[in-house]
């Protein structure tokens, strides 16, 4: 019998040693310990000892049950050691490890340079006034003194939805809508999509335009001056100067075309201002006394001064872009530039 015993404890010695998950374990412990197990079954066998022998015999078996579990301990410990740090590097997270980047979309530069435009008038105290893309005739020609057949309609190529209907070739026709409705004082800003049969680097079909407008008491082209100056201080560099030259328009007089000091060289001269310092970037005047009176504003009293500027242009001149056509082309890679995030 005490052969027997130590046999099984050999066995279980080995086996228990060879266990590599808690599973394997749970069955090896039923194997020896459980109600039908190799121990228990021992013990079963009491009855058929001779009584002398049992007291000897129970201890014996006694003893293999508590050597057996002793083993049976120390194993599991051992594998559950083992399987927590099998699971801590399986479910280790790097924290070092950088983030997934998330791609933010942005506004397109045109938008962004018209926002900011806005903006400044706004914060100026002006009011937006959106007139309509198909225009009349009267509105975008006559009542601003440019009467069919004068030369002055040759300065704006012209599409005709019918005789006398235009795509509107300017947001100046914003400025007679607003004065036909508003009294003095008025100050309003006209921005929008404006059309010309016109396709090279410099110009394209579609293009945006922002149209000022102020008309008070003792409106004079320093008051214009004034307002331009701040404006592209704001738009451009704190140092952009502006610099009027003489011009022509039908609606404004006297009409005048502005500069701005050159982005890229501030007025030194290079390829963008073509070696002058100086870019063109509206034109503006004070309005013609006849655009005042076609409104029923009386000129006498009130004076006003308008001002057009192209949107492709400041954004070009901002930026330093060379072709009016990449803000057209919808490249994703040259609109990204102007997000916050370029990757
Ligand atoms: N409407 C003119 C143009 O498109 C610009 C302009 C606006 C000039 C207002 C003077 C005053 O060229």
């Amino acid at each position: 019998m005490q052969e027997k015993i130590e046999g099984l404890l050999a066995a279980a010695k080995e086996e228990i040693a060879a266990l590599s998950s808690s599973r394997e374990l749970a069955e090896c412990k039923v194997k020896y310990l459980g109600k039908t197990g190799l121990v228990t079954a021992l013990l079963k066998q009491m009855k058929d000892i001779p009584p002398e022998k049992r007291s000897e015999f129970g201890k014996s078996v006694n003893a293999l049950k508590e050597q057996v579990s002793a083993l049976f301990e120390e194993r599991e410990k051992a594998i559950r050691k083992e399987e927590m740090e099998k699971s801590f590097e399986r479910e280790a997270v790097d924290v070092t490890l950088d983030g997934k980047a998330v791609k933010f979309g942005n506004l397109h530069p045109l938008n962004i340079v018209r926002n900011l435009i806005i903006d400044v008038f706004v914060g100026m105290g002006f009011e937006i006034f959106e007139g309509p893309e198909i225009e009349s005739d009267y509105y975008c020609f006559q009542a601003l003194n440019i009467p069919k057949d004068h030369p002055a309609r040759d300065m704006q190529d012209t599409f005709y939805v019918s005789d006398n209907i235009v795509l509107r070739t300017h947001t100046s026709p914003g400025q007679v809508r607003v004065m036909e409705k508003k009294k003095p004082p008025i100050k309003v800003l006209s921005p929008g999509r404006v059309y010309r049969a016109d396709d090279d680097a410099s110009h394209s079909p579609m293009f945006h335009q922002i149209e000022g407008l102020v008309v008070d008491k003792g409106i004079t082209l320093c008051d214009l001056k004034g307002l331009l100056d701040e404006f592209v201080q704001i738009i451009f560099d704190k140092d952009t100067k502006t610099r009027l030259r003489p011009s022509y328009f039908p609606f404004t007089e006297p009409s005048v075309e502005v500069d701005v000091t050159c982005s890229e060289c501030h007025g030194a001269g290079c390829r963008l201002c073509k070696g002058t310092g100086w870019i063109e970037i509206l034109g503006a005047g004070v309005v013609n006394k006849k655009v005042l009176e076609n409104c029923g504003i009386d000129s006498d009293v009130y004076s006003g001064l308008a001002f057009g500027l192209g949107i492709e242009r400041t954004t070009m001149i901002k930026y330093g872009i060379p072709d009016i056509r990449t803000l057209f082309e919808n490249n994703v890679k040259f609109l990204r530039q102007f997000g916050r995030n370029d990757r």
